[in-house]
Formats: C-alpha cells, structure tokens, sequence
C-alpha cells in the first residue's frame, strides 16, 4: 500500500463496519498537490448539516499510483472522491460509466463508487455557472471571454456554450489548445486567439472575462487592460486565495468588477456531496464561513 493512503487512512477511534457503511461518510481527494485544499473543510460543513460523520482523506497521488490508490479507496467502503490537478484526465478514463459532463469535458473532478462500478462527473462547469448566478450575471447574448485554455477552461467551456452567449473568444498563450476546445463549433462568433491577439482591433468589447490560467500560482496574472471591458463588465477569476491576488489587485486598480472562484469552489464541491448523498446542502452560509476564515489568515 503507498505510504500517502496508509498516512490518511487510519480508521477513526470506536470505528466499526455499522459506522462505516451508514454513519460516516468515508471519501476523499486524490491530486498532487493536495495539503492546502478547502475540500475537507467543505464537506465537513455540509456532513454536519446532515448530522453524519466525515472521514476525508487528502491522498498524494500521480497518474502511476492512482489506480490501484482508487481500489484501496474503494475496499475500505467509501462514497466516492474527489479530484483535482493532475489527475482529472486519468480519473475520466478509469471510470466505467460518465456523465455528460465529464464525457464532453473529457475529464472528471467527482468519482462515485457504484455497485456497478465507478460514475465520474464533472461538477466544475455547473458549479461555476451557479455561482455566476448568485452574482446575478447571465451569458445568454453576452459578449464573453475566456483568458487560458486547459483543464479549468475545458470544464466551463461547453457550459457556456450551452447558455447561448452572442460571442465566446477563447485567449490561450497556445492558441491551438483554445482551438481545441471550441472544436466544431461552426458559428463564427466563437474564436479561438492567442494572448496577443486580444490587443488586436477588432475585438468586441466582452461583459463576461474569465480568467482561467494558472498564472496565479506564479504571483502574476494574464495582461489585460481596461478597453476590453463593457461598462459592468465582471472579471470572474476561476483562482482564490493568494493565486487569485494578483488579478484582483489589477481589477481593482482599474475599476474593473471582480469575482474570485471561492464560490464555484463550494458550488462544485455541493454538487458532488449530493451524487454521494441525495442530500443538497445550504451553500451561502459555508461560502461566508470560508470567505471570513480566509481573510483572517490574510
Ligand atoms: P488548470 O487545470 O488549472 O486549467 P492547466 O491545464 O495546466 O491547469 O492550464 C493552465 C492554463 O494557464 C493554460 O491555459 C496555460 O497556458 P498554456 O496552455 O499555453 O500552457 C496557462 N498559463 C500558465 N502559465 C502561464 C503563463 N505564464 N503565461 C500565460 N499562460 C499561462
């Protein structure tokens, strides 16, 4: 057994197979890195909505050792997990059965442990768009934009497809991988460019950017500049925390509205809690609890 599930998998105290198969709820996250996520501290709020007991394990895993860290899982009789960089790829192609989602995103954030074998989902996309709701932004005839083009642009992109936007340009350092993903979309409003090329004219103005890059994590953001924006425009940063700083500072500089992703990462996060549960947990108070735990430690 790798020493990364041996680390996290200790069995609570007074542990007994009645409370593992109908108390508590055993699931986890596999990525690398895993340490800082806010993952377990979500699921717990929505566990003790519910009254029940949580063991979330945070599992180091590579693509070479998820497999077989998967049947462990599985064997000590959890729900299912979840899954982030840099294994959501490798997470769609292991799974027996796939939601529309995870099959259109050719990757999946949620794994469900099912008699029949294992479902994955993607609850990226439409986590997102709830939140985006909550800040009572619509796409439908909206100029949007999205700044980077992997695996967090691969999982909205078909989900702002679905909500109809007049325009959807895609801005990608490699523009071949933002070509990819807007792969036969015959309209011609839906573009593909490189970073470059969004200081081109010609451009429209977008009411809808999103940054989905990792630039964050270096301590910088994407270039932008303020003529890309629609008067109440928002910047939607699919980063929080620190990696999501420099962008805000950039937004706020330029009075430009501004979301981080803290909000889809709890929307998501409840989505994958009900394919385990049935159970739809409250998200607003938890978003607040967060938010307020977050800045503290600022
Ligand atoms: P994630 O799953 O978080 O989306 P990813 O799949 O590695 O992570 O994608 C990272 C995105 O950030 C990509 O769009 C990447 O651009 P490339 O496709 O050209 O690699 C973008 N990115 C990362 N660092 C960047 C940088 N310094 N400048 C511009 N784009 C960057």
């Amino acid at each position: 057994m790798p020493s990364s599930l041996i680390l996290h998998s200790m069995r609570p105290a007074g542990y007994n197979r009645t409370d593992q198969h109908l108390e508590t709820l055993h699931l986890a996250l596999f990525g690398n890195p895993v340490a800082h996520s806010l993952s377990p501290e979500i699921h717990q709020a929505f566990a003790d909505q519910y009254g029940l007991k949580l063991n979330y394990k945070l599992i180091v895993s590579t693509e070479k050792t998820f497999p077989e860290q998967l049947g462990q899982l599985q064997s000590l009789g959890a729900r299912g997990c979840n899954i982030t960089v840099p294994l959501k790829v490798p997470a769609h192609n292991i799974a027996d059965t796939l939601s529309t989602a995870a099959g259109t995103a050719g990757a999946a954030n949620t794994l469900v442990f099912q008699q029949n074998g294992v479902f994955a989902d993607n609850t990226d996309g439409l986590g997102w768009l709830k939140d985006l709701t909550r800040a009572d932004v619509s796409i439908k005839g909206k100029s949007v934009a999205i700044i980077g083009a992997g695996g967090a642009a691969a999982g909205i992109t078909p989900i702002i497809l679905a909500q109809s936007p007049d325009t959807l340009v895609i801005a990608n350092r490699s523009p071949e991988k933002a070509a990819g993903l807007l792969q036969q979309q015959l309209n011609p409003n839906f573009r593909s460019i490189s970073l470059q090329q969004l200081r081109q004219p010609g451009l429209p103005k977008f009411d809808l950017l999103v940054n989905a890059t990792s630039i964050g994590h270096q301590g910088k953001h994407p270039e932008l500049f303020p003529g890309l924006f629609n008067p109440e425009a928002l910047l939607y940063d699919l980063n929080y925390g620190t990696a999501a700083q420099p962008l805000k500072n950039w937004c706020d500089n330029n009075g430009i509205r501004y979301r981080d992703g803290l909000g889809m990462l709890v929307e998501q996060a409840a989505l994958a809690f009900t394919l385990w549960t049935g159970q739809s947990p409250e998200t607003q108070a938890v978003l607040s609890d967060l938010r307020a735990k977050l800045r503290q430690k600022s």
